[in-house]
């Protein structure tokens, strides 16, 4: 690793008429001019590596792609995926030298430091799909001084693997006596910590969930990145079983969901482990109707500013207080509030309604 640092910088500086500002144009990179500066100094016929910076998803190549790699080529390749996602990527064609020209893939961001995925060569390789365990995937083509072949052409992508979806979830328990009993609230909690979700791939390459309860005028909070498993998350939710609902009457429609979007408003970013490029999500359970109508339009403030910023609202009634058509307006759209007429309704298959509205892009959503 020092020799190969050590080699960059030295021709970083050098090369004085380099630039080595990585903001620069993502066009020809350190590789290449190595490359290159080489190639003049030796003279022999070294293929041209192609750019070294991927993102999302397209193609890889060979040097010289379609026409043969040339001898003694050394071309790295970096591959990232928007957070949360992995890159996965597929070989349309493969031939190098078997003995000695090969294709090292790493499982992170750099052929120095990350754990090799695979060393290939040869031909008549299966259309396998190789995929990196985080965003981060890297490569290093290296050919000898003798016979090359056509080389390799790859597709890649970027891919969500998360279950049901890869999102920022904030799921907001409701606190407030208008559930009925202790009872129906601790079902509330059953539901979702123990049906809702058990399928889910929680953790910061999936889905992550920042529980919330909120009750009259306060509200608890949990963070993003607090949950790395389903366990941990089941956890947090059954630590809401402490709080009695006895006593905890509805103030307004207004304040409630003041509380619970103020959680995903970016204009109050005091929640942490918000991933960059994931989209959020609000999942806000309720048992209240508002009080009037100037209490829900009041409410609908609050959410059309969450909407405005790009979150999805879920919105999931939990008793026949809750007016579904009356809740459309303060979610993203009529596919994005579900009900039940009470608590003991709640079973796998609403769970599995909700994980499909939340996984769902808005129409307007570019
Ligand atoms: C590569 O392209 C093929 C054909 O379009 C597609 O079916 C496959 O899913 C792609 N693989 C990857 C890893 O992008
Ligand atoms: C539910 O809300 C809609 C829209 O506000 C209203 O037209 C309807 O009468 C309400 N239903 C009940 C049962 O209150
Ligand atoms: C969990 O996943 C299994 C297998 O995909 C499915 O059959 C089951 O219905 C899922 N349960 C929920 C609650 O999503």
């Amino acid at each position: 690793m020092n020799t190969f640092l050590v080699g960059l910088l030295t021709l970083c500086i050098l090369a004085t008429f380099v630039t080595c500002d990585p903001h620069a144009a993502p066009h020809k990179s350190i590789y290449n001019r190595k490359t290159k500066l080489v190639e003049k100094a030796a003279g022999t016929p070294r293929g041209e590596c192609p750019n070294d910076q991927y993102t999302g998803s397209g193609m890889v190549t060979s040097p010289n792609f379609p026409s043969n790699y040339g001898n003694g080529d050394s071309c790295a390749y970096f591959l990232t995926a928007p957070d949360g996602y992995v890159i996965q990527i597929q070989f349309l064609t493969f031939t190098t030298e078997a003995c000695c020209d090969f294709l090292y893939i790493y499982d992170g961001p750099s052929p120095i430091i990350s754990p090799l995925l695979v060393r290939l060569a040869g031909s008549n390789l299966a259309k396998t799909v190789y995929s990196s365990s985080t965003r981060w995937m890297s490569m290093q083509f290296t050919s000898d001084q003798t016979n090359n072949m056509q080389g390799f052409q790859a597709n890649f992508s970027s891919v969500d693997t998360a279950n049901p979806c890869n999102r920022d979830v904030v799921i907001a328990i409701d606190g407030h006596s208008t559930l009925g009993t202790e009872a129906n609230y601790h079902k509330q909690i059953a539901f979702a910590a123990n049906t809702l979700v058990t399928n889910w791939t929680v953790g910061s390459t999936g889905i992550q969930v920042g529980p919330v309860l909120y009750f009259t005028d306060e509200s608890e909070e949990f963070n993003l990145d607090d949950a790395q498993s389903v366990t941990d998350l089941q956890n947090i939710f059954n630590g809401f079983r402490q709080h009695p609902i006895a006593g905890q009457d509805l103030d307004s429609m207004e304040v409630a969901f003041s509380l619970v979007t103020g959680v995903v408003d970016t204009d109050f970013p005091f929640k942490q482990g918000w991933r960059t490029g994931i989209q959020r999500v609000l999942v806000m359970f309720l048992s209240f109707p508002p009080n009037d109508d100037a209490d829900l339009q009041a409410a609908k403030v609050h959410t059309d500013k969450i909407i405005s910023q790009g979150a999805i609202i879920v919105l999931v009634g939990l008793n026949s207080n809750v007016n579904i058509t009356q809740m459309i307006p303060l979610s993203s759209g009529p596919n994005y509030v579900l009900g039940v007429n009470d608590v003991s309704q709640l079973n796998a298959a609403f769970a599995m309604s909700i994980s499909s509205a939340l996984c769902q892009l808005p129409a307007s959503t570019p």
